[in-house]
């Protein structure tokens, strides 16, 4: 979690870090800080909350500096208050540091470090690594030593800037876990979590390894590893451009990426679908197309909306390709020691491309020498860059921390992905023709369902004072029904739960009351009339049914409260319809219940620590 920026250059400082920060504020939004070297001193201002808190404190035009780092925090260790806000800085007042990620021996070394008389003003693990670089520091007088020498010692992750005023001409950055990108301008150098706080400056970026360090001075920089062993790096060009961060007129970024998708989905088919051969291409995987040709299983591994995701593919990729799939926590796969064979392929979902949770379970399933393959949103993240290849679904910058076009583009991917092996197996050209002239026309069906955005509005008014929710569907709507769930929890914060429907009556069923708003999706299948009992079942106990269903659907309408029609598509690619209306009536009703949509309490858009 949370966002890191430090700047040396030309530019007064203060100007790139607050933009950066508001850049990066979706990583983390419970405090926001800045240090910034000004007449040979080190001056910090930290604030509890949004950047605009901080923005409130700092009079921009009294800073001339051209030095300086920041940091928005996701708090891990420590109440979100001024105290614990970043950045930290070491006893002597020397050295100032923002730090992204974990330090898990914090207490012991905190421990070691106060019986050598050190005093720390925080509940942080931050603080202890600046107070540990300070006292290295005061031992070797050389700050880049002192780093090291204090990231060889730190169990745990990082992403970590140093400036310090005794070394003033530059900012030490470094990484382990946590990510970390180095933007190259013409005298300027920038050194942040993510890209989109640099991009302003320049398109020009090296994304650091883990273990490696970068020093940045206005004469250049250099990159080495941890333990002081110099790196090769390529530079590369930023993908997408300013505007993408821009809200574009609508009220918030959810909203907005919600609008984009049928643009978002067109984007992961072209250059991939052969409609006309029924065949896909997917360039990313070329070189490991013998492995997935062999593939006796496949596991995906991911987190939250990724992981639900994952569910949907596992239908799409056993139903055209006959192999196994298997979907897991990525939490949990990490940890229970899994059973993986040399012939397994593993894939692994994010948008991010950083969730640590993630990126471990990609590590175990390499170590245990397995085919490991991303599918991924962020060009040139950890995800990305550690798989053996991988696909991305170039959904562009997604800034609401809700997921909305990721998801859906996770799922156009996969359908591909479904596709291209079921076309390696036994699926005829035929098949793959009619799937890809579905697959097609899905930009279009979406554009037609956001012209039910009012009704769905309506239905969020008279259901925005409910307590819980209920959200119900079978097979390939199952994973719709939990991502519904989900984000109706994540935004408005009211409780739900997502089943599958027919597990309503061995338990759920016991909470339905006339209280008890539920969702359906019931589009057309072969299992629609067992859904329409469990329709039957919930009304007879007096509950509120809102429906997702077909348009041309004349028996619905006799048993729910509400139905949202969507176009009919085959049901594999359902998925990418029903979530439409789910993902606004999530929306309207946070906006009902007035929340902060885009940066929902206690939530970070990339979760890099665990
Ligand atoms: C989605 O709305 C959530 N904010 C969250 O569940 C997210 O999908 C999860 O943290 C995984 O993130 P990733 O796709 O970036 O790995
Ligand atoms: N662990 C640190 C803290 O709680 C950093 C958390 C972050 O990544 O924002 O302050």
């Amino acid at each position: 979690m949370c966002g890191i920026v430090g700047y040396i250059g030309n530019r007064k400082v203060i100007n790139v870090l607050m933009n950066g920060l508001k850049r990066m504020e979706y990583r983390g939004y419970d405090s926001a800080g800045i240090c910034v070297l000004e007449n040979d001193d080190l001056i910090t201002l930290k604030k509890k909350g949004k950047v605009s808190e901080l923005e409130s404190l700092v009079d921009e035009s009294s800073f001339d500096s051209t030095i300086g780092i920041a940091h928005t925090r996701w708090a891990t260790h420590g109440f979100p208050n001024d105290i614990n806000a970043h950045p930290h800085s070491d006893n002597s007042g020397n050295i100032s540091i923002v730090h992204n990620g974990i330090i898990e021996n914090y207490m012991s070394l905190k421990q070691g470090l106060i019986q050598s008389g050190y005093t720390f003003k925080s509940d942080t693990d931050t603080e202890v690594l600046a107070v540990y670089i300070g006292a290295l520091y005061e031992k070797t007088n050389d700050l880049e030593h002192a780093v090291r020498l204090a990231l060889s010692e730190v169990v745990g992750t990082f992403g970590l800037l140093v400036l310090s005023k005794t070394e003033p001409e530059k900012i030490i950055g470094a990484r382990r876990g946590s990510p970390m990108v180095l933007g190259v301008g013409d005298d300027e150098y920038i050194l942040a979590s993510d890209a989109t706080a640099i991009i302003q400056y320049t398109k020009q970026v090296i994304y650091l390894s883990d273990n490696e360090m970068a020093i940045i001075s206005k004469d250049g920089f250099t990159t080495k590893t941890i333990d002081n062993k110099a790196t090769k790096n390529t530079i590369h060009e930023i993908e997408f451009n300013i505007e993408q961060l821009e809200k574009g007129g609508y009220e918030h970024f959810m909203l907005k990426e919600i609008f984009e998708q049928p643009t978002t989905i067109q984007d992961a088919f072209t250059g991939r679908l052969l409609a006309d051969k029924g065949n896909i291409k997917l360039g990313g995987l070329s070189v490991v197309s013998e492995k997935l040709r062999n593939a006796k299983r496949i596991i995906i591994t991911a987190c939250g909306t990724s992981w639900h995701a994952g569910l949907v593919g596992e239908y799409m990729i056993e139903q055209l390709a006959g192999i196994p799939v298997e979907v897991e926590y990525a939490s949990e796969f990490r940890y229970r020691n899994p059973v993986l064979y040399p012939d397994d392929v593993v894939f692994a979902i994010s948008q991010s491309g950083e969730t640590a949770d993630t990126l471990a379970a990609v590590h175990e399933a390499k170590q245990k020498g397995c085919t490991v393959l991303g599918i991924v949103n962020v060009v040139g993240s950890s995800i990305a860059r550690e798989t053996d290849a991988g696909i991305y679904i170039h959904a562009g910058p997604e800034i609401g921390v809700a997921s909305t076009k990721a998801f859906t583009s996770q799922l156009a991917v996969l359908s591909l992905l479904a596709l291209y092996l079921g076309r390696m197996k036994n699926l005829s050209q035929l098949d793959g023709k009619k799937i890809a002239q579905e697959i097609l026309q899905i930009p279009d069906k979406i554009k037609s369902i956001f012209d039910h955005s009012d009704e769905i509005r309506a239905i969020a008014k008279e259901y925005s004072s409910a307590k819980n929710f209920i959200y119900l569907g079978r097979g390939y709507n199952f994973p719709v029904a939990l991502e519904g769930a989900l984000k109706l929890k994540e935004i408005s914060y009211i409780h739900a739960e997502g089943y599958p429907a027919a597990e309503m009556k061995h338990g759920p069923i016991a909470l339905i009351d006339e209280n008890m708003p539920v969702v359906f999706i019931a589009t057309h299948d072969e299992i629609y009339h067992k859904i329409i009992s469990n329709i039957e079942e919930v009304r007879a106990r007096k509950g509120k049914v809102i429906a997702i269903a077909n348009e041309g659907d004349t028996e619905i309408a006799r048993v729910a409260n509400h139905v949202i029609y969507i176009p009919e598509t085959i049901p594999m690619l359902t998925p990418i319809l029903s979530v439409i209306p789910l993902q606004l009536l999530a929306y309207y009703m946070a906006l009902e219940l007035d929340r902060t949509i885009d940066q929902p309490r206690n939530l970070a858009k990339s979760v890099t620590v665990e």
